[in-house]
Parts: C-alpha cells; sequence; structure tokens
C-alpha cells in the first residue's frame, strides 16, 4: 500500500499539469537534437533542401496524437503506408523507451494543439445509412481511386506518368482512425502539414455525412489491421 502510494507521489510529481513529463522532454529533445533534426528541422517544419522525394509534413500541423508519432518512428513511414520515403525505421536504433521520449517532445513542442483539435471533435459514423455508406464506395471510386488505386495501394492512374511526381499514400496500410481519415480528406493534405498540395481538400465539394461514408469504406473494406 504504502509502495503504492509512493510510486503515484513519484509519478505525479513527474508530470506537470498539462501532461509534460520532464525527464522524457529532456531524453526526447537529445534524441530529437542528434537524430531527427536533420531532416525535420529545429522547429519541426522540415527542412527544404533535404533533397527528399516526399518532404516531411510539417509537424505543427500534425493530425497525429503522441502514441501514432511513436508507432511511426518505430516502424517507419513506409511501414505506415507511405510509398517512397526517406523516413527510416527507428526500432533498429533506439529502444521503445528512447522513441516514447521522442514522440512525447515531438508532441508537446510542436504537433500538440493541432493533434488536440483532432480529439475535441465528436464523431460518429455508426448511425450512417446504407444509402451513404453505398454513396462512400462509389466516391471512393469516383475520386480517390484517381490517385490512390481501386484497391488502395496508392497506385491510381494518376501515378502512371514515367516522370512521377504524385505519391499518394496506399491507404490499405495507413495507422490513421477512421475519423482521421476523414478529417484528412475533408481539409486535405497542406492543412495538415503535407508541404506539397498534391491531396486535395474534399469538404469544398462533399458534406460530411458523405464524406464520413467515403472513410468508413476505408476503414472497413480497404485498410488492413497491421502489428504495431
Ligand atoms: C533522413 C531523413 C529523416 C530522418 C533522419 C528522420 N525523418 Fe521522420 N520523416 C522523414 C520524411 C521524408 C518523412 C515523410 C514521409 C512521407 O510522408 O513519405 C518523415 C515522416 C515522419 C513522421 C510522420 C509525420 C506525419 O505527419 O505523417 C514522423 C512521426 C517522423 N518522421 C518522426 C521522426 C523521428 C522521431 C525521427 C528521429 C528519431 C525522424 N523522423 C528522423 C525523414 C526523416
Ligand atoms: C490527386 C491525387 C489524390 C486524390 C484524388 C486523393 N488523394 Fe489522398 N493523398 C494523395 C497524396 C499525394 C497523399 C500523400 C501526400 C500528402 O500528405 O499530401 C494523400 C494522402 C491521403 C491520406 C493520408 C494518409 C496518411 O496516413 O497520412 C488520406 C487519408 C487520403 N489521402 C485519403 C483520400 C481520400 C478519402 C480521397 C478521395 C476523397 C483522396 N485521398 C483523394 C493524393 C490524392
Amino acid at each position: 500500500m504504502k509502495k503504492t502510494l509512493l510510486t503515484i507521489t513519484i509519478l505525479t510529481s513527474l508530470l506537470s499539469a498539462d501532461g509534460i513529463n520532464k525527464k522524457m522532454m529532456k531524453q526526447g529533445e537529445e534524441i530529437f537534437n542528434q537524430t531527427c533534426v536533420g531532416c525535420h528541422g529545429a522547429d519541426g517544419l522540415g527542412v527544404e533542401q533535404g533533397g527528399f522525394t516526399v518532404q516531411p509534413r510539417k509537424f505543427s500541423k500534425t493530425i497525429l496524437n503522441e502514441d501514432q508519432i511513436f508507432h511511426i518512428a518505430k516502424k517507419g513511414a513506409f511501414y505506415w503506408g507511405a510509398v517512397v520515403t526517406g523516413m527510416p525505421a527507428w526500432e533498429y536504433v533506439y529502444d521503445d523507451t528512447s522513441l516514447r521520449a521522442v514522440a512525447h517532445y515531438i508532441h508537446h513542442a510542436f504537433g500538440k494543439e493541432s493533434s488536440e483539435s483532432v480529439d475535441v471533435l465528436e464523431y460518429n459514423s455508426g448511425a450512417l445509412s446504407e444509402k451513404i455508406l453505398k454513396r462512400g464506395k462509389k466516391i471512393y471510386g469516383r475520386n480517390c481511386a484517381f490517385c490512390h488505386g481501386k484497391e488502395g495501394y496508392g497506385q491510381g492512374v494518376a501515378t502512371y506518368n514515367p516522370e512521377q511526381s504524385i505519391f499518394p499514400y496506399d491507404l490499405t496500410k495507413i495507422l490513421l482512425s477512421e475519423k482521421q481519415i476523414f478529417l484528412f480528406a475533408k481539409h486535405g493534405g497542406k492543412h495538415w502539414g503535407s508541404q506539397r498540395d498534391d491531396m486535395p481538400g474534399w469538404g469544398v465539394k462533399y458534406d460530411d455525412e458523405t464524406l464520413m461514408g467515403v472513410a468508413r469504406y476505408i476503414e472497413t473494406k480497404l485498410k488492413v489491421k497491421r502489428e504495431k
């Protein structure tokens, strides 16, 4: 009993009111400045002259929460649906504790506000009608398949150009939740930190319910649950 109390006291003294763990912040910042900064920049906004085919997205606008940042850092962006990427898997370099720390740092130093704008939004696709669900599939085929491919692998006709200059994600592999898929599709890539404007925002064309139908289609019919 005493031991539990002691543990609780220690834990709460490490956490400040805004959920910041000072020890993790310090360790995370060190790793970030050692390893990630060269590509992601000291401000987390990405480095322009990195010679990337696809530049890193701006962390200040990220849709990702802390846990997701950890998982992408661990297994690399390719594992989670990026089709060409200079973002390696760091699990061979750092243990989970270190990667949790760097995710904690990225979240609190750059991405907290943007990520929390996702958390506060209510999302309930459970009540969508059959009609909307059918429409979701149709709209996927009509609009998204052009880039992401009919099966979602990221190889739609828009990528057939031999000088391919557009790299849509493989939607079967993505880490995003259904709500995040909806929000990414609604507002487009740029809104969520992409440096290029290749992924349009569909909110100008379709209402929320319709886009929820598309997100539900991707979540339940295309996405494959993957080991973390
Ligand atoms: C050699 C360059 C390079 C280094 C070093 C690097 N990254 Fe990346 N990272 C990238 C690129 C490029 C992307 C964009 C991937 C894409 O979308 O194709 C990326 C994407 C990411 C993403 C996903 C962001 C999003 O919005 O989807 C996370 C999280 C991330 N990196 C974390 C890290 C962490 C943590 C480190 C250090 C341990 C690190 N990166 C080091 C190049 C790098
Ligand atoms: C003109 C090509 C194009 C079309 C059409 C398109 N996308 Fe994308 N999409 C992209 C590109 C390129 C990216 C990755 C680059 C970026 O971050 O902007 C992307 C990224 C995404 C992501 C983010 C995946 C992740 O894990 O970060 C989602 C979700 C997505 N698209 C859904 C959709 C949906 C839903 C539609 C149809 C309503 C659609 N896209 C139509 C090109 C396209």
